[in-house]
C-alpha cells in the first residue's frame, strides 16, 4: 500500500465494486479507452480477474497489477491504475471518476506508482500510451516527467470488437 498527501494507493479488492461501477460503467471517461466501459457484470468479473492476476509471482511473465486510488479523507475509490510489468519494463494505464477530474489526483497517484516501480520492483523503463485527442491523459504523463518518444499515426486497434484508428502517443520514463 502507498500513501500520498491525499490518497491511499492499494491493490484492487472486491469491496471496490460499487465505487468502480460509478466510473467504469460510465461512457464518458471511456471514450478513448479500448477496454472500457464495462457493464456492472463485467466490472465484477474484471475485479476477480485482477485479484487473480495480482497473485502471479513469476517475474519472467507479464505481471498485471491493478491498483485503486482511494481518498484518504472519505475512504472512497475514485480511480484505477494498472501497472503491467515484464522483466524490467512496465506499462501504465488509468481511469478515474469524472467528479474528481482536474484536481491533480491521477498525477499524484501515477508519480507514487512510478517511484514504487523504480525503487521497489526494480523497473527500469515505464511506458504509457494514449489517443492524441486525450489531453488529460497525456498531461498526466507530462506532469509525471514522462517524455513523448513516438507518435503512431493512424494506429489501428480494436475497441470492444470494433476496429478503431487513432493517432497513438507513446510516452516513456527511465530510471537513470
Ligand atoms: C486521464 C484522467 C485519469 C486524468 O485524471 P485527473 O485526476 O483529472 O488528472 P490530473 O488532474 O492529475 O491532470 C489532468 C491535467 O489535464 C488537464 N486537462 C484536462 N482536460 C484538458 C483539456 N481539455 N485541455 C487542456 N488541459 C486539460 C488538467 O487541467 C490537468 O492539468 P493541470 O494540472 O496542469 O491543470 C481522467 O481524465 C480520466 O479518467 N479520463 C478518462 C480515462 C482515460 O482516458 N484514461 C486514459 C486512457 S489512455
Amino acid at each position: 500500500m502507498l500513501t500520498t498527501k491525499r490518497l491511499i494507493i492499494r491493490p484492487i479488492e472486491k469491496l471496490d465494486y460499487d465505487d468502480i461501477c460509478e466510473y467504469g460503467s460510465d461512457e464518458e471517461p471511456s471514450q478513448y479507452m479500448l477496454y472500457w466501459p464495462k457493464s456492472k457484470e463485467e466490472v465484477e468479473k474484471y475485479i476477480d480477474n485482477c485479484i487473480d492476476k495480482i497473485k502471479s509471482t513469476n517475474l519472467s511473465e507479464l505481471i498485471w497489477r491493478e491498483y485503486v486510488m482511494e481518498l484518504r479523507d472519505e475512504g472512497k475509490v475514485i480511480g484505477n491504475i494498472s501497472l503491467q510489468t515484464r522483466g524490467n519494463e512496465a506499462e501504465l494505464g488509468w481511469i478515474s471518476n469524472k467528479r474528481y477530474w482536474n484536481k491533480g489526483y491521477m498525477t499524484e497517484a501515477v508519480n507514487a506508482i512510478i517511484d514504487y516501480a523504480f525503487n521497489m520492483l526494480g523497473i527500469k523503463r515505464i511506458f504509457a500510451t494514449c489517443n492524441d485527442k486525450n489531453i488529460a491523459s497525456f498531461k498526466v504523463m507530462e506532469k509525471s516527467k514522462m517524455v513523448k518518444i513516438r507518435t503512431d499515426i493512424n494506429h489501428k486497434s480494436y475497441r470492444r470488437g470494433v476496429e478503431v484508428t487513432y493517432n497513438r502517443l507513446i510516452y516513456c520514463i527511465e530510471n537513470m
